[in-house]
């Protein structure tokens, strides 16, 4: 039997309901408005909530994707996320792992209707919203995405963390859940604030670093985590595709983790769903996320330069975890370079921007030096 753990009353469990069939099996069309609140077996939803493998998964990842991008898709099936989910594994038994392409499907040609659900019908994959997949809307894609989230999350479909990413980004999975288990495990269950500090100094190394804002450094309250690759001394676009007129709050954006890849825990995805009518959007997704979660209280942030997830790669470094923006090749090599020797990169190579550790404890302004940078500077 179906349990549901339910606030508010029948409607509200409708609601939930619909949404969740709109979500899931884009039968927008079709869908029953006066269903009755009662699911038998013959329903669909009934049967995808019955599915073990999207019950309880610990990490959700979100793929955003734009609707005629079918390749891209199919790609990402065929690579990084097909090298997870292997049953013999122990770890993929016990951290589960669901992935969602998030889609926007208002205003779109018939053909590529059919197509999606073609492609719904296959792989049972695709978070279809009600909204104009332009990307423009990235930011309103997100805001729904995380309130679709918050909605299972009410229907009693628990998960813990929820990583973004791109449909050009490659998660090395494996790797990526034995780092999440282990921040977990350090930072994230010790019983008070002051022990999680503690050990952050004692780990703060050469690829991450961190900071925690709490009120209470003595509170017991579990802390929540935003883990990235950290900007905050970006430059405010004032032209060209990602120009932010109504930018008003500081000289640059406030503190976020850059947008080829970033997770959050479960209660920040469903603070921002919650408060999403009252939260203010800006063009770039990462930029507004970083903005929603400035005043939040009891977060780790932690900045990680095994996350390689701005505008343009840095190269193929075996202990990245997300890799951005990659071609189809660059996904494939990735690929069979894992399947064939176990690593990323035949070998490693380094390009575009220079890798930094975030410093918390300077201004936002002086916060991201390369080395080099602070070479010079001392
Ligand atoms: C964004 O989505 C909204 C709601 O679907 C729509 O009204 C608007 O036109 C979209 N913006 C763009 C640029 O597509
Ligand atoms: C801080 O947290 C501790 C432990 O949870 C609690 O006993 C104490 O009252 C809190 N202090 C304040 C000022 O809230
Ligand atoms: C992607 O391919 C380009 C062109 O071959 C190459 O220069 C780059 O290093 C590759 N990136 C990664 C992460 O493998």
């Amino acid at each position: 039997m179906l349990r549901l753990r339910l606030s508010g009353g029948l409607n509200n469990l409708c609601t939930i309901i619909f949404s969740f069939i709109l979500g899931c099996t884009f039968m927008v069309s079709i869908a029953p408005i006066n269903k009755t609140c009662k699911l038998d077996d013959t329903d669909r939803e009934h049967n995808i909530m019955k599915n073990s493998k999207f019950r309880g998964p610990d990490l959700i990842i979100i793929i955003l994707s734009a609707p005629k991008n079918v390749k891209n898709r199919q790609l990402i099936r065929d690579t990084w996320r097909k090298l997870y989910g292997n049953k013999q594994n122990n770890l993929e038994q016990t951290f589960k792992v669901k992935h969602y392409f998030v889609i926007g499907n208002l205003g779109l040609r018939a053909d590529v209707k059919r197509q999606l659900t073609d492609e719904q019908n296959a792989y049972k994959d695709l978070l279809i919203l009600p909204m104009e997949d332009h990307y423009r809307n990235l930011t309103l894609k997100v805001k729904q995405a995380f309130q679709w989230l918050s909605d299972q999350y009410d229907y009693g479909v628990n998960f813990k963390y929820v990583l973004k990413c791109d449909e050009d980004s490659f998660v090395h999975l494996k790797s990526f859940v034995d780092e999440l288990i282990e921040i977990e495990r350090l930072y994230l269950s010790p019983s008070n604030v002051q022990t999680v500090v503690k050990a952050l100094e004692d780990n703060q190394g050469k690829t991450i670093s961190a900071n925690i804002q709490v009120n209470n450094k003595s509170s017991q309250k579990q802390l929540d985590l935003y883990w990235g690759y950290f900007s905050g001394n970006g430059r405010i676009f004032t032209k060209g595709k990602w120009k932010e007129t109504d930018w008003i709050f500081a000289d640059k954006y406030l503190p976020y983790a850059v947008g080829g890849g970033y997770l959050l825990s479960k209660n920040l995805v469903i603070h921002i769903a919650k408060n999403a009518d009252n939260l203010r959007s800006f063009i770039a997704e990462d930029v507004s996320v970083g903005f929603w979660l400035a005043p939040v209280n009891n977060i780790l942030r932690i900045h990680d330069t095994r996350f390689d997830t701005a505008w343009r790669s840095r190269g193929c470094q075996n202990h990245h975890l997300v890799t951005h923006a990659l071609t189809h090749q660059n996904m494939t090599e990735l690929y069979q370079n894992l399947k064939a020797i176990g690593q990323l990169c035949l070998t490693e190579t380094k390009r575009g921007p220079r890798v930094y550790i975030y410093n918390w404890n300077v201004p936002p302004s002086q916060c991201c030096k390369t080395a080099e940078e602070n070479t010079i500077k001392l």
